[in-house]
């Protein structure tokens, strides 16, 4: 008989996380403790903005597989329970803040049945898997718990999970690892790369993951500042290295750095842990690569307020872009939103656009004004800024663009636009880390 399994925590991991699960044809039921998200889902609506979710998710609910439930008790009788609960950053100081995740083991553990597995999918500071099982065990010995991070991106979240590049289970227990190949038995059957790895281990993989892709962007970034101080382009260095199959052209986009739920508070944590474990040398280097990346931001404002004679008082700046980054409505830690919010605190009267993440922005700065549409957000702007690289930007017509605004001075804050359409078209346009285009 096919396996069971429960999500605890059905936030954009766990719902994404129970919605592909019941469209490999388990039976799957979903909780939370936040009950307007549960009575959303259970409607078929996703509370966030991932393409291709709404539909698969409506899709289970119908074929019945999909449940969502407010009360815990109802996952009593699964076989397989994955904890997808948040760890975001603590609000003072850079440590992994455990509440959700130490609470979801405890209110679980009594709840389980004898012979179930519990599997962690959070990111977590190390030590943390070990710990919790000594905890799960404690309350019902006849349960286990084991690791299986998530690498899923945001904007590609289905297929992520659907179709992840590779499959990390940290547990000893061959039985555990038996259940978890039955879970994921199509993803093995497609050869996809399985790794078994102790617990700490596992917790590892998906930090390490993230520091090295937040290692790779502000490099980058780095060398846009060189760029920048000795008259280069890095779209072209990072075009010529990205070529060489060990570096790869991946994660070298060069502009206003990293954002999101994860990268900048993941390399925090993973730092603040490295401290705890008396390792904190290791990875010193992380704090230099959240500097750079926050620099990014600095350099950004720099350039606004170069063109416009360092004066933003009463200016009207228009911003593209309010999410961390396209096809996402997500806007923690955005540093397009930042730079808005830093702008307009400076003087400026900032409008900003963006095709999903308004209410978001909206919700976090309320002060800053939001337009519904490229059209409005520019018109009679002084200057515009390019934050999140939505396809619908690089679709704009540069020259029927020139005639809504003020003056037409385009920054990329991406390095995504077409800047010879946009020079073309009569703009001054300027981007980070292309010397060429200070100059001008
Ligand atoms: C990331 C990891 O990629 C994913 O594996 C993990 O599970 C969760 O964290 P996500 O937060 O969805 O996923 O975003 P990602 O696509 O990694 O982008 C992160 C940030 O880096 C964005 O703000 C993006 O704009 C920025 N970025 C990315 C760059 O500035 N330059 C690049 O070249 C790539």
């Amino acid at each position: 008989m096919s396996l069971k399994l429960s999500v605890v925590g059905t936030g954009y991991l766990g719902a994404t996380h129970a919605a592909c699960m019941a469209s490999l044809g388990f039976e799957v039921i979903g909780v939370d403790v936040d009950h307007a998200k549960i009575e959303m889902l259970a409607q078929g609506k996703v509370p966030f903005y991932e393409p291709d979710l709404e539909d698969l998710l409506a899709e289970q609910i119908k074929s019945g597989r999909l449940k969502f439930s407010k009360d815990f008790k109802d996952i009593a009788d699964c076989d397989v329970h994955f904890i997808c609960v948040g760890t975001p950053q603590v609000k003072d100081g850079i440590a992994a803040d455990l509440t959700y995740v130490n609470s979801a083991l405890e209110t679980i553990a009594p709840l389980v049945k004898a012979g179930s597995l519990v599997v962690g999918k959070s990111t977590v500071p190390v030590g943390t898997a070990a710990r919790l099982r000594d905890r799960l065990i404690a309350v019902n010995p006849k349960a286990d718990l084991a690791w299986n991070p998530e690498f899923l991106r945001e904007g590609f979240a289905v297929e992520d999970t659907l179709r992840p590049n590779r499959l990390v289970v940290g547990t000893t227990n061959d039985q555990a690892e038996a259940t978890l190949k039955e879970v994921y038995a199509k993803n093995l059957a497609d050869g996809i790369p399985w790794i078994r790895a102790d617990l700490p281990t596992s917790e590892l993989v998906k930090v390490a993951a993230n520091s090295f892709l937040a290692t790779k962007i502000s490099f980058i970034n780095a060398m846009a500042e060189i760029c920048e101080a000795a008259g280069g382009d890095v779209t072209v260095l990072a075009k010529a290295i990205g070529y060489d199959p060990r570096i790869g052209s991946k994660f070298l986009q060069a502009g206003i750095g990293f954002g999101g739920g994860c990268l900048p508070k993941d390399i925090r944590a993973f730092m603040a842990r490295a401290e705890e474990l008396g390792a904190q040398q290791a990875l010193e280097f992380l704090k230099e690569i959240d500097s750079i990346n926050l620099r990014a931001r600095q350099r950004i404002i720099e350039l606004v307020r170069k063109d416009l004679s360092d004066d933003l008082k009463g200016k009207k700046i228009a911003i593209l872009g309010a999410a961390f980054k396209p096809d996402s409505d997500d806007v923690r830690d955005s540093p397009a939103l930042d730079i808005a919010a830093q702008i307009q605190a400076a003087g400026a009267l900032v409008t900003v656009h963006d095709p999903k993440a308004i209410a978001n922005a909206q919700k976090r700065f309320p002060a800053l004004n939001f337009a519904d549409n490229v059209e409005k957000t520019l018109q009679d702007a002084e200057l515009v800024l390019h934050l999140t690289e939505w396809k619908i930007y690089r679709e704009l017509d540069p020259a029927k663009m020139k005639s809504l605004v003020k003056n037409a001075i385009m920054i990329d804050g991406r390095n995504a636009l077409d800047r010879t359409a946009w020079r073309n078209a009569g703009w001054k346009f300027r981007a980070l880390g292309r010397a060429d285009e200070m100059a001008k």
